[in-house]
């Protein structure tokens, strides 16, 4: 069972594009995740569990859902992390999460895909987008091409500084960067309920036809890239950005 979390697509898309190439099932965790429903879920087919990567690590929201939901059947998980470069010494990270669920840990597999972290940094145009999806693809093929064999993923590369940014740098980022203060809603809003209805959070409310973000954010960025008005700003961040969305992604 392919198994996906996305803010912006990317990891949707790559997801789909393995449950086609494999036949196999495909399950979003949005539900789980807004509901705080522990899953229970039955396979004999390997787990395949597919996400952005949030400061060199499974995003903490998925990692938690992984925690809470049972997994019957198969014992073997694969990890697909899209990025927009670098994951850290997550694979590590993910063994120890299997460990602790009992499952048999095949490997991490880091995916390149556009950078969608527009309250931080820049984010690619559309075309430009469509290019760095399409170099994708072979990532996409070998996973496959493993999952099918019942082979691990290759070890991916890791720098000397990969244990750092995925312990102690993923700590400071969710305490200090990792929060919903800057956002704000411009007189463009057309109280349409998008942003309210994408977070995975359930953390938006729309409020007098405006959306009030109410402290639990995950920076996933779906309410700011999503917003048909272009409303939505990330304090100065995100001024004159274009925002991302997958350009392959086919919700
Ligand atoms: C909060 C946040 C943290 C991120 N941290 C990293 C990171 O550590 N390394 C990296 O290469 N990309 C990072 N990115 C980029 C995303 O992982 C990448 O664009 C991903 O494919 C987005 O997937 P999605 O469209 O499924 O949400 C980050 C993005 C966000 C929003
Ligand atoms: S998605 Fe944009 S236009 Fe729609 S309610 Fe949210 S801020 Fe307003
Ligand atoms: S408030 Fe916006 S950025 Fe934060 S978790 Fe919800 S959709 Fe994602």
């Amino acid at each position: 069972m392919i198994i996906y979390f996305t803010g912006t697509g990317n990891s949707r898309y790559c997801a789909q594009q393995l449950s086609r190439t494999l036949g196999d099932e495909l399950m979003d965790s949005f539900h789980f995740i807004r509901d705080g429903i522990a899953a229970k879920l039955l396979s004999d087919r390997p787990w395949v569990f597919v996400c952005p990567t949030y400061a060199w690590r499974l995003p903490r929201v998925f990692s938690a859902f992984i925690r809470s939901a049972y997994f019957s059947g198969c014992r073997d998980a694969y990890f697909v992390m899209t990025c927009g470069d670098d994951i850290g010494s997550a694979a590590r990270r993910n063994r120890a999460l299997c460990r602790e669920k009992g499952l048999n840990c095949m490997g991490t597999l880091r995916v390149v895909m556009p950078e969608n972290y527009v309250a931080m940094f820049p984010v690619p145009e559309r075309e430009e987008s469509r290019l760095i999806v399409h170099r994708a693809q072979p990532a996409l093929e070998l996973a496959c091409q493993c999952i099918r064999g019942g082979s691990p993923f290759p070890e991916p590369r890791r720098g000397a500084l990969a244990p750092l940014k995925s312990g102690m740098v993923n700590s400071a980022f969710y305490r200090f960067i990792v929060h919903d203060r800057a956002f704000t809603v411009s007189d463009a809003c057309t109280a349409c309920g998008k942003c309210e209805s994408l977070c995975p959070l359930g953390n938006i409310t729309l409020t007098g036809g405006k959306p009030v973000w109410n402290g639990k954010c995950t920076h996933c960025m779906a309410c700011i890239c999503s917003c048909p008005a272009g409303a939505i700003e990330y304090g100065k961040r995100s001024l004159g950005k274009p925002r991302y969305l997958c350009p392959e992604d086919a919700e």
